[in-house]
């Protein structure tokens, strides 16, 4: 926000900031601070104004049904999510607008204009219509970065089945797992994807993940590469074939607001990923709304969102949010450094983007790959810069700023979560002064507090949870099979707010900080990994009795995974163990969640109920001082620890 001479004194102390260029602010959609001032008069009144955006086959009787903890956002109103991304655009003037402009990473290019888009996602709703899917059944797509994979999750929407992404670097255990927990009877894939020049075999992770689960009848297989992979008869077939029979028009299905557009798994303090559930109307109003107020989005701009569609970031800021707004989208498969470090600062140049988005991990990857890598390039088309996944250390965000964006570009630090579907608290490009590592201010109509255990506000610059405190349109509707772990992961801590995870404090001028997560999940390179998930993994290892896992802060990567490990009776410690740990947890999760190191020790450090104490070990291994032990059954322990942690690291692995 604007920032009163009232202020200018703590902000000093706060350190440097920066307001935005005036060139930006007399062309941005938001130009005053109007927004917050009418959103805070009246949330619902704000987001029924924002939903007007949308076109509704039948208008809501009510903006929000608030029965705690879950809200309806928009009953009694209908709307198709693929209509509002694609149809619309075909009569106001975006039907030859490129929709979805892509490059793999092999430097192949497709673009798709609406119109092109549109038939695709018609004939694909066909062949999932054909193969039996109806409205609210599952379906699982595990696809490499490409177009078909947006087309597969609108022609979902279309028919008004709900889909279940799971990201292609998850393993076939995994994919398991999630096909298992949604029931879902298609699986939407590609024979390969390509990563740093190799392939990724996709195809043959389905195979192994759905080998035992005969509820899957069908399986679709985009070819992305030579094609050559097994097919099982009656059971698979080539997305092409199945397209060239095709209609290209399917009747976009009238959804209640209400219902689940899609599932998307993620990790939780316990083993099992939570299958977050998310709207049609709230879901896709929250993500219209801040991905054109947040990115400042004009008819004119190129918009790239860097995260894979596997991710929340994807599914709302690289399909959702842009193709309702009609924007352009770009798409790039594969991975920053291929076949240089300089491949993203080309791509900036070759196709003009104006507003990027990515996440600190990479920044930092960037920066230390050096200075010459983006200097080789004309990156003067960059308007806007976005980053998301973790918080970002001043030290990047002064590089994305000056080395990236020329001193010229807000950067907007966005936090939210899988849960939240979409952006909660982030600068307004326009109009918000920034200052390096702030997520600045809740969007308006979002509102959001630092509090104690004890639910009381903290006060100024004490650290405390960040907790959202009225509803917000795209928040996850369940969990899906399990509304009691809705309940008990979100809404038991503190007595009617939303529990986000998330360690914050708050400045003298109403800026948040973000401190990272507070429990037993962790940010590994802007990807999300629980702790207990990595422990299961570990002791499903015949040799393995107990695993205890931590976060230890890394320079470059945020944080990395450390595992403590007690092998049972009759096995060694040695080297080659150690390696083929790590293949094991790759293959039960896939290489995200691979620790940088694994320890092996005789025993693990426990309290006297038994329990390991993980949080002291998170804390000595991070480098930070126990401060209440007070609810630690022996303070003494502290040391214990300490002493514990001394003589298994002196051990070489
Ligand atoms: O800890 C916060 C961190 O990422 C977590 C959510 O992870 P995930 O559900 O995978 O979604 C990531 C993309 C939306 C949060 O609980 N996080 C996300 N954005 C930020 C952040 N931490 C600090 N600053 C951010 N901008």
């Amino acid at each position: 926000m604007v920032v009163s001479s009232a202020t200018i004194d703590s902000l000093l102390k706060e350190g440097e900031q920066y307001v935005p260029p005036k060139e930006f602010t007399a062309r941005a959609l938001v130009k005053d601070d109007s927004l917050y001032r009418d959103a805070d008069k009246d949330f619902e009144k704000f987001w029924a104004g924002q939903a007007e955006g949308l076109h509704w086959i039948r208008k809501w009787d009510k903006v929000l049904d608030w029965q705690e903890p879950f809200a309806k956002w928009f009953p009694g109103g209908k709307l198709n999510v693929s209509e509002n991304c694609l149809d619309r655009h075909l009569t106001d003037g975006r039907r030859n607008k490129a929709a979805i402009v892509w490059e793999g990473e092999p430097g192949d290019k497709k673009v798709f204009t609406y119109h092109q888009l549109w038939r695709e996602v018609n004939k694909f709703a066909n062949v999932l219509k054909a193969l039996g899917v109806k409205r609210g059944d599952r379906v699982t797509i595990y696809m490499p970065m490409i177009p078909e994979l947006p087309i597969a999750m609108l022609a979902c929407s279309r028919i008004g089945a709900i889909h279940s992404v799971i990201f292609g670097g998850f393993s076939s255990k995994a994919v398991h797992d999630r096909v298992l927990d949604a029931e879902s009877s298609v699986v939407v894939t590609a024979d390969y994807g390509y990563r740093r020049g190799g392939l990724v075999a996709l195809k043959k992770a389905v195979d192994e993940g759905i080998a035992d689960l005969s509820i899957v009848k069908h399986v679709v297989v985009y070819k992305r590469a030579s094609g050559d992979c097994a097919m099982k008869e009656g059971r698979d077939a080539w997305w092409d074939d199945l397209m060239a029979k095709a209609d290209d028009w399917y009747p976009p299905e009238p959804m209640d607001a209400t219902d689940p557009l899609f599932i998307l798994y993620t990790s939780g303090t316990t083993g099992k990923p939570k299958g977050i559930v998310h709207s049609t109307g709230g879901y896709l109003v929250g993500v219209a709304s801040t991905h054109k107020l947040i990115f400042d989005i004009h008819e004119d701009d190129f918009y790239w969102c860097t995260a894979d569609i596997g991710w929340v970031t994807g599914h709302s800021y690289i399909v959702y949010g842009p193709l309702a707004n009609g924007a352009t989208s770009f798409m790039y498969e594969g991975s920053p450094d291929f076949p240089k470090q300089d491949r993203w600062w080309k791509l900036v140049e070759e196709y003009g983007i104006t507003i990027m988005y990515t996440a600190p991990t990479a920044i930092r990857a960037c920066m230390r790959w050096g200075d010459e890598w983006p200097q080789g390039h004309d990156l003067s088309s960059l308007r806007l810069l976005g980053t998301v996944g973790e918080p970002i250390n001043p030290e990047a965000w002064r590089w994305y700023y000056r080395t990236i964006g020329g001193s010229r570009c807000p950067v907007v630090d966005t936090w939210w979560q899988t849960e939240t579907g979409m952006i909660l608290i982030t600068p307004l490009p326009g109009i918000s002064t920034l200052k390096p590592g702030s997520a600045v201010l809740p969007f308006p109509g979002v509102s959001a507090e630092v509090v104690d255990e004890t639910g009381a506000v903290a006060g100024v610059n004490k650290g405390g949870y960040l907790v959202i405190t009225k509803p917000w349109p795209a928040m996850l509707m369940t969990i899906f099979k399990d509304p009691e772990r809705y309940k008990a992961t979100y809404w038991s801590q503190i007595k009617g707010k939303y529990f986000t995870g998330d360690g914050c404090r708050m400045d003298g001028d109403g800026f948040f900080w973000l401190m990272g997560r507070i429990d037993d999940v962790i940010n590994l390179s802007g990807h999300r990994v629980g702790t207990m998930e990595v422990e299961s993994a570990l002791v499903s290892h015949s040799q393995v009795a107990e695993a205890a896992v931590v976060g230890k802060p890394d320079p470059l990567k945020g944080q990395v995974l450390v595992a403590y490990v007690v092998l049972k009776s009759g096995n060694h410690r040695s080297p080659e163990l150690v390696g083929e740990l790590k293949k094991h947890v790759r293959a039960e999760i896939g290489p995200i969640a691979v620790p940088e190191t694994i320890y092996i020790t005789d025993k693990l450090p426990k309290t006297r109920s038994g329990k390991i104490m993980r949080r002291v070990i998170r804390a000595l291994v991070s480098g930070q001082e126990i401060g209440d032990t007070t609810t630690l059954e022996d303070p003494g322990a502290v040391e214990e620890v300490r002493k514990w942690l001394a003589a298994v690291e002196g051990k070489a692995p």
